[in-house]
């Protein structure tokens, strides 16, 4: 399971201006290489991970909104990066971070146990077909991981407009030992931007949940 990716490797189109983009703004707003020291990073303030953030609409919101949070914000598809890139570059937002790269990868490999206090995965691809759930992101040794990076009182916080997923989504999340639902089933709609994503579900008359799961304080730190 370990190594089956939650992604297609996809082509996007890239502008001259975007390729410039990743070019000049990646080593400014991403990170160093190896395991990252996430209070260096981001002048001790507390880091949440979005991941998989798109187009990064969601992303440029939230920071925008709340200058205390570190984002560090990780996704695959280069002209997503890129975009979010220039954005974070116009506003000037020295508290986000891009990385180019695997979240998986990133999260078992980067970033240390106990350090985040926040997960946030937005419209998650949904993987419908059967045969292709296992590359759900929100399966359970990825849950696993996930939490095992939240700090204890940190919250892994999912929307989907998949009901099928979100059943599932529940249904993992509940049964990781290290998590407990921060509300008796799914969570009401919390803060957080509309994506284009939640909005072409919602134009197909998709209903949209969100959960919300905390790490336990009392199973220590480590794992
Ligand atoms: C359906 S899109 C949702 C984008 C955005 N959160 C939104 O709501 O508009 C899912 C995103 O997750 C990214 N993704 C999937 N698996 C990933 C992984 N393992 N690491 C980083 N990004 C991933 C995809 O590249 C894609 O951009």
């Amino acid at each position: 399971m370990q190594d089956i990716r939650t992604f297609h490797p996809r082509r996007g189109r890239m502008s001259d201006a975007k390729i410039e983009a990743l070019a000049m703004l990646l080593p400014r707003y991403g990170v160093p290489d190896g395991p990252l020291d996430l209070e260096a990073l981001f002048a001790g303030r507390p880091v949440a991970l979005e991941i998989g953030f798109g187009l990064g609409h969601a992303t440029l919101e939230m920071a925008l909104d709340d200058d205390t949070t570190g984002i560090l914000a990780v996704d695959v598809h280069t002209p997503g990066v890129a975009r979010l890139l220039q954005e974070v570059d116009e506003h000037g937002l020295d508290h986000v971070r891009v990385v180019h790269d695997d979240a998986v990868e990133l999260l078992r490999e980067r970033i240390p146990e106990a350090s985040l206090v926040a997960i946030r995965i937005f419209f998650p691809d949904p993987w419908p077909k059967a045969r292709h759930h296992k590359r759900r992101i929100v399966r359970p040794d990825l849950v696993s991981l996930m939490a095992s990076r939240l700090v204890a009182g940190g919250g892994l916080h999912c929307a989907t407009d998949w009901t099928p997923y979100a059943e599932a989504m529940l249904e993992v999340l509940t049964c990781e030992p290290l998590l407990v639902n921060a509300y008796d089933d799914y969570a009401p709609r919390l803060e957080r931007p509309m994506t284009k994503f939640e909005r072409t579900g919602i134009e197909k008359g998709h209903e949209v949940a969100d959960l919300v799961f905390v790490r336990r304080a009392d199973e220590g730190a480590t794992r």
